[in-house]
């Protein structure tokens, strides 16, 4: 069964630009995303601001009807009460938010985030009607013990456990070496990974969720590679960190169908 799903361009701003500078980045990227117009009608575009970014991102968004999707980095695996610092699901769908990034390998490691707390997470996004970005990959001594998707896998299979595929997911593939290293995996250990996330899809949640959820790829994507990562089969776009900060590196990375004939 041939799918179309329609790539994913996702910017992880992580602990940068403050809410002052947020509404000049997203009025620029617009702006600059505009004027590529035609190319990028067959992307989904999304920024995932710091929180305290997210009321200006909304009425920015809202106000010029910008096509520009926006989510959060976190949210709490609890709805309310007494859990200082953390932020309500319901808090992120009150300021419209479509996404939200959970288990990103950052959090994993600085915040020891469990397997276990990242499928509480999920079934959070999924109570307040928010789609999650569900993040794994593996660290260079996994991928030295175990090989390329082992790691992923169960990660992947622990974040499900109990969750109901159609309320909505994207999976995001980001091996840990290749963040923020310069060096990103290959197309080809990219799609190994990204096929067997998408067996194991099929395995928890059917043939039909796992054919419409779009697993990205993330680590060092920049305008020079993404083409390659899109022309794999089971890669449907990209979790983009540092170069999402820079406008025209990430606009260019949007119009992924301008590098080498994609
Ligand atoms: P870089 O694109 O900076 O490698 O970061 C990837 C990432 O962690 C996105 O979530």
């Amino acid at each position: 069964m041939a799918v179309k799903r329609t790539p994913f361009i996702a910017g992880n701003w992580k602990m940068n630009l403050d809410h002052l500078q947020s509404i000049a980045f997203v009025q620029k990227l617009a702006w600059a995303l505009a004027d590529a117009k035609h190319d990028f009608a067959d992307a989904e575009v999304a920024v995932f601001p710091p929180f305290t970014d997210l009321r200006s991102v909304q009425t920015l968004v809202a106000a010029d009807s910008l096509p520009i999707g926006y989510g959060a980095q976190d949210v709490s695996a609890h709805d309310s009460g007494a859990y200082t610092g953390e932020i309500s699901g319901a808090f992120l769908k009150q300021l419209d938010c479509r996404y939200v990034i959970i288990g990103h390998s950052e959090r994993r490691t600085l915040h020891a985030e469990s397997d276990a707390e990242v499928n509480a997470k999920v079934k959070a996004a999924h109570r307040h009607g928010l789609v999650p970005v569900i993040c794994v990959g593996e660290t260079a001594e996994d991928l030295e013990a175990h090989g390329p998707s082992a790691v992923p896998v169960a990660q992947l299979r622990a974040a499900l456990d109990g969750v109901d595929g159609s309320k909505g997911l994207v999976v995001a593939y980001e091996p840990v070496w290749a963040i923020g290293s310069g060096q990103a995996a290959t197309p080809a250990q990219a799609e190994q990974v990204a096929a067997a996330l998408r067996a194991l899809l099929v395995e928890l949640l059917g043939e039909e969720v796992a054919q419409s959820t779009r697993v990205l790829y993330g680590g060092s994507v920049k305008a020079a590679n993404i083409a390659s990562f899109l022309r794999e089969p089971n890669v449907d776009g990209a979790l983009v960190g540092g170069a999402s900060l820079d406008i025209p590196e990430f606009a260019s990375i949007v119009r992924f169908k301008k590098h080498v004939g994609a």
